[in-house]
């Protein structure tokens, strides 16, 4: 038997062959869980729903597939102990000696991203985030979208995935009629080197919203400058350019700050002469109807989707969000070929996703074309201690940049409360690091789908689920091998013993549950089941590390123990590295 790198999913084909072969129906699932610890490390439940409905003695049942599976030669019995249990249940103990013979394969980064490639087997992913719409600067709402879209994108990157991020930019739209109108007639000159010209445009735009308001000659001269921009009138053409191009400058900074990699910025714009076989097909479908001058899908199967349709063309003729985004994934399919796509924005857009979904879904059928997996990664908003959307004290959204430099502001008194002595450009890069893995890791940590209150001491507390805890954990163990004179990566494998000690079992236990906790992140897309795992990972250290002296004389029991270190290490930096957070060695 060789060592699997993912134990419970090998245990469950496993079982599933045995199980066939021993006149088990087909379709027997063996539940495979997570054991009490005391009795194993893994358990199938899957027989006791089966002996129910079959009326048999569920225990008898559990020990004829239990004795089958150790006759079958699936397992090792030196690597894996199996034995019947409580009213039905097979568990299964990986033996010390697997734990060991697992530490000593998956090394490092290199070892686990090839046995992690696995997942998606070079399936070909595009991932649409973070998509803000230009001619507005980022602010903290923008901060979800980077920060889970670019967890996500490297955890499936890691897994085997062949991705491309699509910046689905908004730089399409009614709002840039309403601009332009301010713009002239406020006559203002759109300087492209000015620093303050995203932020200038933006109080343009309330401006001309204003106005609109209230005043129609102004609402019909902001629609003027849309159409005017839509058929190409140069001068329109001209400062529209100019106000993306000020956009993302501003945004390609940010990205850069937060450590994004984006491949390809394909906005809504790009898809503007795209949307004509959108109409096209869905009409002749029959997915779509008129109604009320407008191209519309009534979802007719869905409770309110029936009366709340899916509108792709409006009354005016114009497309919109959603034809704009069924264009979208036409071409992703057609020419990124993308096998599975991910949206990852607001809670705000689930209505927008399930319409887009079902009705792809009816296109792609009529039309024989492949459907991706499609996959909307939708979050919760941010909140202030009052409990409301976090806001400036007059009621503006807080500046991403004014946060991230308030941040790595707070980061730098804390690492110079710490750490006095320290130079201050160490203090600063240090700083930088903390401050805004801070950020990310506090937003990172909780369940996505849940809305969250931000607080300052809680994501820079250096106990607890945070940051500068996990990053302090990692630059421990740095220091371990520092003062030891040892490089943590020799190879330790070839002197260490088997594990022995309570504490280095359940370590080692920790670890090789790295792969059953991709998969679940991978499952629903929630970086919080990784956040998890590698807080209870850093408990698990410090609990070994309490009660087993590393610099033992025994030189094997030395091996062993700095082995432990090692693979916690690479553990929690690739783990902070997905989360998009750099590891210090120094802290
Ligand atoms: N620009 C949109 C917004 O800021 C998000 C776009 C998400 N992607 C998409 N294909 N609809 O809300």
């Amino acid at each position: 038997m060789e060592i699997w790198f993912h134990p419970a999913k090998e245990i469950d084909s496993a079982v599933r062959r045995v199980a066939a072969k021993n006149g088990f129906d087909e379709s027997f699932d063996p539940q495979i869980r997570p054991a009490d610890p005391r009795f194993g490390d893994f358990q199938a439940n899957g027989v006791l729903p089966l002996a129910k409905a079959a009326k048999t003695n569920p225990r008898a049942l559990a020990q004829k597939l239990a004795d089958a599976i150790t006759s079958s030669g699936e397992f090792d019995t030196k690597l894996v102990e199996i034995s019947v249990a409580g009213a039905g249940f097979i568990n299964f103990k990986l033996t010390r000696h697997f734990l060991t013979l697992w530490l000593e394969k998956f090394s490092g980064e290199n070892e686990l991203k090839k046995a992690s490639s696995r997942f998606y087997n070079g399936k070909r992913v595009v991932i649409d985030y973070p998509s803000p719409n230009t001619a507005k600067q980022m602010h903290v709402g923008h901060l979800r979208p980077m920060v889970i879209g670019e967890a996500i994108k490297r955890l499936l990157k890691f897994c085997g995935a062949d991705i491309i991020c699509d910046n689905h930019i908004g730089d399409w739209g009614t709002n840039f009629g309403t601009l332009i109108h301010a713009i002239k007639i406020e006559g203002y000159v759109l300087d492209p080197k000015n620093e303050n010209a995203l932020e200038e445009l933006e109080q343009l735009y309330k401006k001309g919203s204003a106005l609109a308001k209230e005043d129609v000659k102004h609402a019909d001269a902001a629609r003027e400058e849309l159409v005017k921009l839509q058929n190409g009138d140069p001068e329109n053409v001209g400062l529209w350019n100019k106000i993306n191009a000020v956009s993302s400058d501003a945004f390609n900074k940010m990205y850069k700050r937060m450590g994004l990699s984006i491949d390809i910025t394909l906005g809504e714009s790009f898809y503007r002469d795209k949307v004509e076989r959108i109409y096209k097909e869905l009409t002749e479908t029959g997915i779509a109807e008129e109604s009320l001058g407008a191209l519309v899908v009534f979802l007719r199967e869905h409770e309110r989707f029936k009366k709340q349709p899916f509108i792709i063309r409006k009354s005016d003729g114009a497309s919109n969000y959603a034809s704009t985004d069924l264009a979208t994934l036409i071409y992703r399919v057609e020419q990124l070929g993308a096998q599975e796509i991910v949206y990852v924005t607001d809670g705000r857009q689930q209505d927008h996703f399930q319409q887009l979904f079902m009705t792809a879904k009816k296109w792609f059928d009529a039309k024989g074309y492949k459907l991706p997996e499609l996959r909307h990664v939708w979050f919760g908003t941010i909140l202030g201690e009052d409990g409301k959307a976090i806001k400036t004290k007059s009621g503006e959204p807080v500046r991403l940049r004014a946060l991230l430099d308030e941040a790595c502001a707070r980061a730098r008194a804390v690492v110079k409360e710490k750490n006095p002595d320290i130079p201050d450009a160490e203090a600063d890069k240090i700083a930088e690091t903390v401050g805004t893995a801070s950020l990310r890791y506090a937003d990172l940590a909780q369940n996505r789908t849940s809305d969250y209150t931000f607080s300052w001491d809680k994501l820079l507390a250096f106990d607890g689920n945070t940051a500068p805890y996990l990053l302090y954990a990692a630059a421990r163990i740095h220091s371990i091998f520092r003062k030891a004179g040892v490089d943590p990566n020799s190879d330790f494998s070839s002197q260490a013993s088997p594990l022995e000690t309570d504490a280095e079992i359940s370590l080692a236990r920790k670890l090789v549950a790295l792969p059953s906790v991709f998969e679940n992140t991978l499952n629903e897309l929630r970086p919080h089941f990784l956040c998890a795992y590698l807080y209870e990972l850093s408990g698990a250290f410090s609990s070994f590390y309490n009660a087993d002296k590393v610099l033992v004389e025994d030189a094997a029991a030395r091996a062993r123990r700095f082995m432990l270190c090692s693979r916690t290490m690479s553990v929690l930096e690739v783990g902070l590295r997905l989360l998009g957070i750099n590891p210090l060695e120094k802290m």
